[in-house]
């Protein structure tokens, strides 16, 4: 049977522009390429998992305007059940406007829409299903109270759960995530909700030890260009960066996240599964957009298999 993930979480419709530059203050200014894309952290993470055989559910709330049917439609064509997909009446759907430059660096804005909607009471809904999880998987582009209420859970019926505080937000109070197996921000995520510096190595260390300190149990720093960390009150792992020629950085956390918990619930070693994860991420950026560029199985090991890896 596939490992089964839940993802608790947001989609969005990405507005895509390619600019050859950003546009000053005031100025108005040609872009040569657009493109709608599906996105929000949530979603891109659960499509990651899914592309790489995992069996999906997602627990989100799309929009009663004409981008909710179709991302709906967009996740079950993943294979991702949709059961608990839930519609926001007079509510827009999440959107993202995203700019990507040439060197293949972003910038995003996200309107929440129906996903400032995603309940407590659409986590009890979907109880049943989160139960028979391997793992539950959270991001911040929802309400907290929303994310403390699937930590709890998770924590209460034994379901690892995962949560990628992206966006940063200063609200998130630790204490109330009590039991998390794995917290999984960038150094920035990390600097702003340790309150320490992370501009060095050691730096990070202390930072994510600090979070340890508080009730979580394993923390995956992500360093961009640096790779990755892995910290746990008595080790650090590094997790070396995989060098690409970068199109679009854009959902290369995301394709990180969801494929760690994909290999992590298959039953991968999280040392292993982050070394993997790192390589899906490093495929992510190769393409456009954000789940346009997530590789299926076959397409991943052909890109491990050129990398010269596993
Ligand atoms: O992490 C990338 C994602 O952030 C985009 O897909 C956008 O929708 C925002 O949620």
């Amino acid at each position: 049977m596939p490992d089964r993930i839940a993802v608790i979480g947001s989609n969005m419709v990405d507005l895509v522009t390619y600019v050859n530059r950003m546009p000053s203050r005031g100025e108005t200014l040609e872009a040569p390429d657009f493109a709608l894309g599906f996105g929000g952290k949530g979603a891109n993470q659960a499509v990651a998992a899914a592309r790489l055989g995992a069996q999906v559910s997602m627990v989100t709330c799309v929009g009663d305007d004409i981008f909710g049917p179709r991302t709906r439609q967009n996740l079950h064509e993943n294979r991702i059940d949709v059961s608990h997909v839930r519609c926001v009446e007079g509510a827009p759907s999440g959107v993202a406007p995203i700019f990507v430059e040439p060197d293949g660096e972003n910038a995003i804005l996200i309107v929440k829409g129906a996903n400032a909607h995603l309940s407590t009471a659409d986590i009890d809904t979907a109880a049943g299903t989160l139960k028979g999880c391997d793992v539950i998987l959270l991001q911040l582009e929802v309400p907290l109270d929303t994310v403390y209420h699937a930590v709890a859970f998770g924590v209460r019926h034994g379901v690892q759960t995962i949560l990628n505080p992206a966006p940063a937000d200063p609200d998130l109070d630790l204490s109330r995530l009590d039991g998390l197996d794995w917290f999984c921000p960038n150094e920035s995520e990390l600097a702003l909700l340790s309150g320490m510096p992370t501009d060095t190595d050691a730096a990070v260390l202390a930072a994510a030890r600090s979070l340890i300190g508080r009730g979580i149990r394993n923390v995956i720093v992500t360093l961009g260009g640096r790779g990755a960390r892995l910290i746990t009150a008595e080790d650090v792992v590094q997790i070396a960066p995989i060098r690409v020629d970068p199109v679009d950085t854009t959902g290369a956390g995301d394709a990180f996240i969801g494929s760690f918990a994909r290999f992590l619930s298959g039953g991968a070693a999280p040392q292993a599964a982050l070394e993997r994860a790192a390589r899906y991420a490093a495929h992510s950026i190769t393409g456009r957009g954000t789940q346009s560029s997530y590789a299926d199985v076959i397409e991943f090991e052909a890109f491990c298999h050129a990398l010269g890896g596993n």
